[in-house]
């Protein structure tokens, strides 16, 4: 995704929130759906440990001591809807919320709330995005949860599902039948043109031998316009372990290099690749919603400069947060026009 524009984006979002104008754009979200134990929480540790932050610096600097610029504030962050005000600027830290969070919600003693895992990532050069881990359905209620548990948990999902600004990872463990997958059920459910909709194919590493899920990504068996991703997470033992995820993801890669069902299609499988193609749906989802932001952004900036005028002078603070709304708008509309005119990536090349 083009940096300058996800910079001047978040610039305008911070510029409005300045002045009490919140989301003026529309932030996509990532909702990660499926069924329980299906790898939802892994995918999304992944995905966040990706591409989608930059390199050297805040989040992904595990270890702030070999920094040189220590001094300097943090400029990524993520952020628990559950933990308001409370940033994180250690992955590692946002990974194990992550997982406590989880176990929390699914232990053994598990009263559920059924409650998503919302986090935000904050950056420069990310697009302000929050991404939504749901608990998976659950079939019966176990424990001391309440009798229509299942019920709850499909109506909140549905409820996230179904936002236009929602990209959906529909995650399916490979090794259980494709056209049981609770996820992808939900998924067409809801974006019947499969216009949002990411299939990711977990657990590809414990398929039984001589199995693979080739004829899946050709889209053979049931398919998604924007097609399916196949990843390796870390297992069980690897988390009872702490394995990295720079050593889990380096596991990854090799596996499907060293395959001889993926190794020609390498590049394409993988959380590299899941979070290359999702970097690219948002910057699709951005160029559709454009007239609605542009629409937001003028009836806003109309509204405040109304307030502005009935101010009278002397406001020279106000003013001059007028004039950054004003000069970030006309930076952010340059841009815009340079990523839509100029010859950008196409979703299909890919
Ligand atoms: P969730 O309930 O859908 O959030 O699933 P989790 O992400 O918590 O994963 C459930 C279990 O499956 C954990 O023990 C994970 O370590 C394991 N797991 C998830 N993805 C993979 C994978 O790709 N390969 C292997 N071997 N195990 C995985
Ligand atoms: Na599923
Ligand atoms: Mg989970």
């Amino acid at each position: 995704m083009d940096a300058t524009l996800i910079r001047t984006i978040n610039k305008l979002q911070d510029a409005f929130s300045t002045v009490g104008v919140h989301n003026p754009v529309d932030l996509p979200q990532i909702v990660v759906i499926g069924s329980q134990s299906s790898g939802k929480s892994s995918v999304l540790e992944n995905i966040v440990g990706r591409d989608f932050l930059p390199r050297g610096s805040g989040i992904v600097t595990h270890d702030k001591k070999d920094s040189a610029d220590d001094k300097k504030e943090p400029e990524e962050w993520g952020e628990f809807l559950h933990q308001p005000g409370v940033k994180y600027t250690d992955f590692n830290l946002i990974r194990e919320e992550i997982v406590r969070d989880t176990e929390a919600k699914t232990g053994k003693n598990a009263g559920i709330s059924p409650l998503p895992i919302n986090l935000r990532i904050y950056s420069p050069n990310v697009l302000t995005l929050t991404l939504v881990d749901l608990p998976g359905l659950t079939k019966l209620p176990v424990g001391d949860q309440p009798k229509d548990i299942e019920k709850q948990i499909r109506d909140m999902i549905i409820k996230y599902v179904t936002k236009p600004n929602a990209i959906i990872l529909a995650v399916t463990a490979a090794n259980v039948d494709l056209a049981n997958s609770d996820g992808l059920r939900l998924a067409r459910d809801v974006d019947p043109e499969g216009a949002r909709t990411i299939g990711v194919l977990t657990k590809v590493d414990l398929m039984d031998a001589g199995t693979d899920v080739v004829d899946i990504l050709a889209g053979r068996v049931i398919p998604l316009r924007l097609g399916y991703v196949p990843v390796v997470n870390r297992g069980q033992r690897d988390i009872d372990t702490k394995k990295s995820i720079s050593r889990s993801l380096d596991a990854e890669r090799s596996f499907f290099e060293n395959h001889a069902a993926y190794k020609s299609k390498a590049q394409y499988c993988g959380t590299p690749y899941l979070a290359r193609k999702l970097n690219m749906i948002l910057m699709h989802h951005i160029r559709n919603t454009l007239p609605e932001i542009k629409a937001k952004i003028q009836a806003a900036l109309a509204k405040y400069m109304a307030e502005l005028a009935t101010l009278g002078d002397g406001m020279m603070e106000g003013a001059g947060q007028a004039n950054i709304v004003l000069n970030i708008i006309t930076e952010f509309c340059t841009e815009f026009r340079t990523v839509i005119d100029g010859n950008s990536t196409d979703l299909t090349s890919f």
